[in-house]
C-alpha cells in the first residue's frame, strides 16, 4: 500500500491533484490502519508495535503527547480519546514549545509522537530529549523507517501510503484512528467493559464508508466553500471534542487560503471573541449531537443576532431552531468517533475555498511538506 506508482505527480489536471486525490483516498486510509488491528472477541485492539505487555500497560498513570500543527491536533483529539475510554489523564502538547522547556519526564507516563513524516525536527528533538531523561515515548508514524520512527521504544505505523500534499488530509484521518486504537487498547488492560470494546469496534468499522458518504456531499461543500472564500476572516468554533476539530479546520483553511481563519472554544465566545462577528466575518461552528448541544445551538443565536453567516457542521439529529446558516450533516458515529466525521467536511471546504481563489493547494506559499531544520 506504499505504492508511488498509484499517484500521479502532476496531479489531475486540477490545481490540487495530491489534495484532493489524498482527500479521496481516505476511506482506504483509514481500512488499512484498522486492518488485522481489532479484536471483535474481546472487544479490543492488537499492537504488537507497542513493545509493552499488559502490566507495563497498566502501570502508565498519564498519557503525554506530542506532535507539530495538525498532528499536534490531532493529538488534543487522541488525548480525548485516552481520557474517555482508558480513563488515564492525558493531553496534547505542540512539540515545538515541549522541546524548548525543561519538562519534568515521568516513569509512569507513556510520551506519544505523532508525525506523518517522522522526519519532523521539533518532534524528533523532543523524543530524544524524553529518551534521554529515561521516558518511555511511542510513536505514531506514517513514513516506515523514518526518524521518529526508530528513535521511539515502539508504536504504530499508519498505512495512510504516500502524502504529498503539504495539507495533511488523510494522514490526520489515520493518526486519529491511530489513537482509536491505542486508546481501546489501553481502555481494555483497565476499566473499559468488554461491551464497551465492542461498540467502538463497531464504530470503527463503519468509519470507513462513513468517511465515504460525507466525500460524496462535496458538491454541496463547494458551493458553501465559494462564499467562505470571499471572506478575509472567519472563525472556527467548537467545545471540548469539537474544539480540536475547529483548530484543525482553521489550519486547514489558513494553510491553503491565506484567508485569516483562528479557532476557539464556542465557551469563550463571550469572554471576547463575539466583538469580531459581523457579517462579513463568517463562523463555522462544530455541533455534534452530544450533551453540549443545547448550549453550542444557544452560542448560534448569539452569532446569527450579530448577523454573523454560519455553516454548522452537525447531526441530522441536532435541532438548530430558527438559526440561519448552511447546515452539513455527517453521519452519527460512536460518539468518541465523532471528531473524525466532523473534520472530513472542513477539509473539502478549505480545498474548495483554495481552488474558487485559483491558489496552488499542493503547494501553499511559505510552507514545506515537512519541517526538517530548525
Ligand atoms: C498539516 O496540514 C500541516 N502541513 C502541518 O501542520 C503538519 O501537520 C506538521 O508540520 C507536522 O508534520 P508531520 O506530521 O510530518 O510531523
Amino acid at each position: 500500500d506504499l505504492d508511488l506508482t498509484a499517484y500521479d505527480p502532476v496531479g489531475d489536471g486540477a490545481e490540487g491533484g495530491h489534495m484532493h486525490r489524498e482527500m479521496l483516498d481516505q476511506p482506504a486510509a483509514a481500512e488499512r490502519v484498522l486492518r488485522g488491528r481489532l479484536d471483535e472477541r474481546f472487544g479490543t485492539a492488537h499492537l504488537g508495535g507497542l513493545n509493552m505487555d499488559a502490566r507495563e500497560t497498566r502501570a502508565i498513570r498519564r498519557v503525554k503527547i506530542l506532535g507539530c500543527g495538525s498532528a499536534y491536533y490531532v493529538g488534543q483529539m487522541g488525548a480525548s480519546l485516552v481520557e474517555e475510554l482508558a480513563r488515564i489523564p492525558a493531553d496534547a502538547e505542540a512539540a515545538s514549545e515541549f522541546r524548548y522547556r525543561d519538562p519534568v519526564i515521568e516513569p509512569d507516563t507513556l510520551y506519544v509522537a505523532v508525525s506523518q513524516s517522522g522526519e519532523t525536527i521539533d518532534t524528533l528533538l523532543a523524543v530524544e530529549e524524553i529518551r534521554r531523561k529515561g521516558g518511555r515515548v511511542i510513536g505514531l508514524v506514517n513514513v516506515v523507517g523514518s526518524a521518529i520512527a526508530r528513535a521511539c521504544d515502539g508504536g504504530i505505523y499508519l498505512h495512510a501510503g504516500p502524502e504529498v500534499a503539504v495539507a495533511s488530509t488523510k494522514a490526520l484521518t489515520t493518526m486519529f484512528l491511530g489513537f482509536s486504537l491505542l486508546a481501546l487498547q489501553l481502555g481494555r488492560t483497565r476499566d473499559l467493559s468488554i461491551a464497551d470494546g465492542k461498540r467502538l469496534i463497531a464504530g470503527l468499522q463503519a468509519l470507513p464508508a462513513q468517511i465515504e458518504e460525507v466525500l460524496k456531499s462535496e458538491d454541496q461543500l463547494a458551493l458553501v466553500a465559494a462564499r467562505l472564500a470571499e471572506a478575509e476572516s472567519l472563525f472556527f468554533i467548537g467545545r471540548v471534542r469539537g474544539f480540536p476539530v475547529a483548530r484543525e479546520g482553521a489550519q486547514k483553511f489558513k494553510e491553503i487560503t491565506y484567508r485569516h481563519a483562528e479557532a476557539y472554544q464556542t465557551s469563550e465566545l463571550k469572554h471576547g471573541p463575539l466583538a469580531l462577528i459581523s457579517p462579513v466575518v463568517p463562523t463555522v461552528a462544530i455541533v455534534p449531537d452530544d450533551e453540549l448541544a443545547d448550549r453550542n445551538v444557544a452560542a448560534l443565536h448569539e452569532i446569527s443576532a450579530r448577523g454573523g453567516p454560519l455553516v454548522v457542521v452537525t447531526h441530522p439529529d441536532v435541532d438548530l431552531g430558527d438559526v440561519r446558516c448552511e447546515r452539513i450533516d455527517v453521519p452519527r458515529s460512536e460518539r468518541e468517533l465523532d471528531p473524525i466525521l466532523m473534520t472530513i467536511p472542513l477539509q473539502v471546504l478549505a480545498f474548495h475555498a483554495a481552488t474558487t481563489l485559483g491558489l496552488d493547494v499542493d503547494k501553499p506559499r511559505n510552507l514545506a511538506k515537512s519541517v526538517t531544520v530548525e
